[in-house]
């Protein structure tokens, strides 16, 4: 059986005085011990963060890692950084950094080998834009993401790995895609993993879904055969949040 995970990606918001503030108001809200519970945060809120979730059952998560080990990146944060803050899950691949930082399914699948290298856990984030979806390529689309950002990855690492679809049409958009949308798409990504590896591998590995999600759609969602929790943008920024981690009270 999966055990259920839901992070928070907060994006480009909170300063790390808010961070503390945000956690210390998420963190009595955001017990369940069905669920794991991650706040992805921006990397200078990691530290603080961290410190205010001590106790508790919140993991910090970073949103982003570049994959060299060190030297002239001038703005990048490397993972042997992340590991030494304590951070175990990174979110890689989000379409926002597709579409404004040029990441490809390439560096995704070099990130994804680092983080796996240094014991991070992967959020991988793939998606169809509506274009795609009107033009009936959403599977292929996203199978040739997951396809090449797995590329080496080991059975054994891709049963730890947490894959997250998030059609881009429903991110920040207010428009969830529907349960049976979801569904779909986390099925077949699901059988591309058994395609690649094994069924063992596809029965071990979590996708959540992502996208609009909030309090009122995350118990349909989250009850969907293949979908394991969800990766939350605006709604995990408010105490909905804790609503939705606990999603099957
Ligand atoms: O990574 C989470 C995300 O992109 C969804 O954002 O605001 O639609 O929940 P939101």
């Amino acid at each position: 059986m999966r055990k259920k995970i839901v992070a928070g990606n907060w994006k480009m918001n909170k300063t790390p005085s808010e961070a503390v503030e945000l956690v210390n108001m998420l963190k009595p809200l955001c017990a369940n011990e069905d669920v794991d519970v991650v706040f992805c945060v921006p990397a200078i809120d990691i530290i603080p963060a961290m410190e205010a979730a001590k106790g508790s059952n919140i993991a910090i998560g970073a949103e982003n890692m570049y994959y060299e080990e060190s030297g002239a990146y001038t703005g990048e944060i490397s993972p042997a950084m992340l590991v030494d803050a304590g951070v175990k899950y990174v979110v890689l691949g989000h379409s926002e950094r597709r579409e404004y930082f040029a990441e490809t399914n390439e560096t995704v699948n070099k990130k994804m080998l680092k983080a796996f290298e240094h014991g991070i856990t992967p959020i991988m984030c793939c998606g169809e834009t509506l274009e795609q979806r009107e033009q009936g390529v959403t599977m292929d689309f996203i199978r040739q993401q997951v396809k090449v950002g797995f590329l080496n990855v080991t059975a054994d690492q891709a049963k730890t790995a947490v894959i997250a679809y998030e059609p881009i049409w429903a991110i920040g958009t207010g428009k969830t895609a529907t349960t049976e949308q979801a569904q779909e798409v986390c099925a077949e990504i699901r059988k591309c993993i058994a395609e690649i590896y094994d069924d063992a591998t596809a029965a071990a590995i979590r996708i959540q879904y992502g996208g609009s999600v909030n309090a009122k759609t995350a118990p349909d969602l989250f009850a969907q055969a293949d979908i394991d929790g969800g990766l939350v943008g605006g709604a995990s920024l408010k105490a909905d949040f804790g609503q939705i981690v606990n999603y099957n009270k």
